[in-house]
């Protein structure tokens, strides 16, 4: 295996400092790099944000986070980036067209020993690593927002990844402190992004179709379906930029993944991109760190059931096209977006029978891309 000592993160934004606070915390010593010093400067701001929370919740001493804001070293210059580098972790935005740029650059300066990852939420692992030098040792590292927090990383081979590759990137994700999960078929999404993209639509649909309020449904799905936030708060958090770059992508690649809501283009269009601009579904006050106000009472009012219903038979499509097994997708989602309980869990409480129906009557009215999975049709309850 390959020892990882010194890392580069390309990219300072939401990923790219908390993956570099992530690496620094876990004892490594890391080059932040971005195109610009003033993005290098918020970048920093931002972790040193995330330390002093870190320090006030007691989980680490003012010591330590001194000691991990050191170990990062901010760098404009891309040669001087990546020297002496093992692992490259790319965390530029989600524009094929940048990323083949940027690797065309990083493959002048990277060394023969450097490996390469991306922690790209949705683009092609495999077409990424044909635009370098080095299909062999190029790897997708997706890491979940916000990485300080989130326990899970999504490890996806591309066609060509070597095993030694796989296993380096197994062992560096334990060693920051995190849980990998394989997802074991390069599909457009991955394991989380296959369910949570296609989900934030589906609760645009249901807000005309069912007639309610975001907070309502917002509500049903943090106190009947375990998430820890609502899907539009969860939205407006992640991005809507972030959410439309995925969503084209993977309508791209299969029309049937995700149905486009037009409110999330429109949203984008108007530069309203959630809580970094202060408004998208909802609105905000500009502070670094917002929630919206969900209650129990709100949630009695929904039943979201088509939400269980579309995020279930996009798990069994994974299930059944082993991409991962159902145990994977479980970790996946507790790990990733901190569900509170098994997404089966739910669809057993909803009642299996009930969630199939839902999707087929669904199906009648909207068309086939709703048609249950062949994996939730057998589906057993325990
Ligand atoms: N570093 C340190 N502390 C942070 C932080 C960070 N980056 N972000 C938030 N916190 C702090 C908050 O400020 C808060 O502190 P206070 O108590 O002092 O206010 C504390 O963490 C806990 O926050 P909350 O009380 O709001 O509690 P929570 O239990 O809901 O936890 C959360 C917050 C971990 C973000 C949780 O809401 C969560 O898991 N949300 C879902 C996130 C998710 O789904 N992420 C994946 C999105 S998809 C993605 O990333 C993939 C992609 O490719 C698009």
């Amino acid at each position: 295996m390959h020892l990882v000592k010194k890392i580069t993160v390309l990219g300072s934004g939401i990923m790219g400092h908390g993956i570099a606070q992530v690496c620094a915390m876990a004892g490594y010593n890391v080059t932040l790099r971005d195109i610009e010093s003033s993005l290098l400067d918020k970048a920093l701001e931002k972790v040193k944000w995330s330390l002093s929370k870190l320090v006030e919740k007691q989980k680490i001493t003012q010591i330590e986070a001194d000691r991990i804001f050191h170990r990062i070293t901010p760098e404009v210059d891309l040669e001087l980036s990546l020297r002496d580098t093992d692992l490259l972790i790319e965390a530029v935005p989600e524009d094929l067209g940048l990323k083949k740029k940027v690797y065309t650059d990083v493959d002048k300066f990277a060394e023969e020993k450097t490996l390469y990852a991306s922690n790209t939420s949705t683009l092609p692992i495999t077409e990424m690593a044909a635009l370098t030098g080095r299909p062999e040792r190029f790897i997708g590292l997706h890491f979940f927002n916000p990485p300080q927090l989130m326990r899970l990383v999504e490890i996806i081979p591309g066609r060509g990844t070597n095993q030694h590759t796989i296993n380096t990137a197994l062992d560096f994700v334990m060693r920051v402190g995190k849980e990998p999960v394989l997802c074991r078929k390069d599909v457009a999404g991955f394991i989380v992004n296959r369910i949570f993209i296609p989900l934030v639509h589906e609760a645009a649909y249901c807000l005309e179709r069912d007639g309610v309020s975001m907070t309502q449904i917002d509500s049903a799905v943090k106190y009947k379906m375990g998430f820890p936030m609502g899907i539009f708060e969860l939205a407006d958090y992640t991005g809507l930029d972030v959410i439309f770059k995925a969503t084209s992508e993977m309508y791209s690649r299969d029309t049937r993944i995700v149905h486009p809501h037009p409110k999330i283009k429109e949203l984008v269009d108007a530069q309203n991109l959630g809580q970094k601009t202060g408004k998208g579904f909802y609105e905000y006050s500009g502070n670094t760190y917002e929630r919206v106000n969900l209650t129990p009472e709100e949630a009695a009012k929904y039943n979201p059931i088509s939400l269980v219903a579309v995020s279930a038979n996009n798990a069994a499509w994974l299930i059944s096209n082993n991409v991962c097994t159902k145990e994977d997708v479980d970790k996946a989602l507790r790990l990733g977006m901190g569900l509170k309980k098994d997404l089966f869990g739910t669809v057993e409480i909803f009642g299996v029978g009930n969630v199939v129906e839902k999707l087929r009557e669904m199906a009648s009215k909207y068309g086939s891309r709703y048609d249950p999975d062949v994996y939730l049709q057998s589906y057993k309850s325990k």
